[in-house]
């Protein structure tokens, strides 16, 4: 466990304003890295197969299933290797990029990714880029998705509080 696993997600390539910033954190990070480049090879969304693979026999799984599995445990064994992540995630339409979701989709699982989370407490960080603000006091306050603020968590009339 000795890497920085590196996610970009904006679509934009050289003219990313989340790809660009985190070019910058990296000049001064001393060690190894490992960039995932979801717009360039995007993962492929979950999928039935990938769903009924995780409580399945792997004895008994389907060609389609194993395959699925296969792409599972490579994303899980390079983010569980990672001893800390930056993340880059510009905000597309209030939220994060699909390419994104899609990869958290193939990677959160339970009991591997969270209950446990052996990653948790290890350092990440985020950087995000927007066209708007969602500070207090601007019209789309509250609305952004991408870097929930405890507020906005719980500004939904409770309803995403569980979070
Ligand atoms: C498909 C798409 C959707 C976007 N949706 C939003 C949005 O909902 N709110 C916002 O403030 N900016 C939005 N933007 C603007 C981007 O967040 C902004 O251009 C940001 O710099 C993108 O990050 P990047 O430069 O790393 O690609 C959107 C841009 C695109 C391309």
């Amino acid at each position: 466990m000795s890497y920085l696993l590196h996610i970009d997600s904006s679509a934009l390539g050289e003219a990313s304003v989340s790809r660009q910033v985190a070019q910058s954190f990296l000049e001064g990070w001393d060690g190894e890295v490992v960039h995932r480049d979801l717009a360039a090879a995007p993962v492929p969304h979950i999928s039935e197969a990938g769903i009924t693979a995780r409580v399945t026999d792997p004895a008994q799984h389907t060609d389609e299933q194993a395959s699925a599995a296969a792409l599972q445990d490579e994303l899980i064994e390079e983010f569980l290797g990672a001893r800390a992540y930056l993340f880059a995630v510009p905000m597309y339409n209030l939220s994060m990029p699909s390419v994104f979701k899609a990869w958290l989709d193939q990677i959160m699982v339970f009991g591997r990714t969270f209950r446990p989370s052996p990653a948790a407490g290890r350092p990440a960080v985020l950087i995000s880029a927007r066209g708007g603000s969602y500070a207090p006091g601007a019209p789309n306050h509250g609305l952004d998705y991408v870097v929930p603020t405890t507020e906005t968590v719980l500004g939904h009339e409770g309803q995403l509080a569980s979070m």
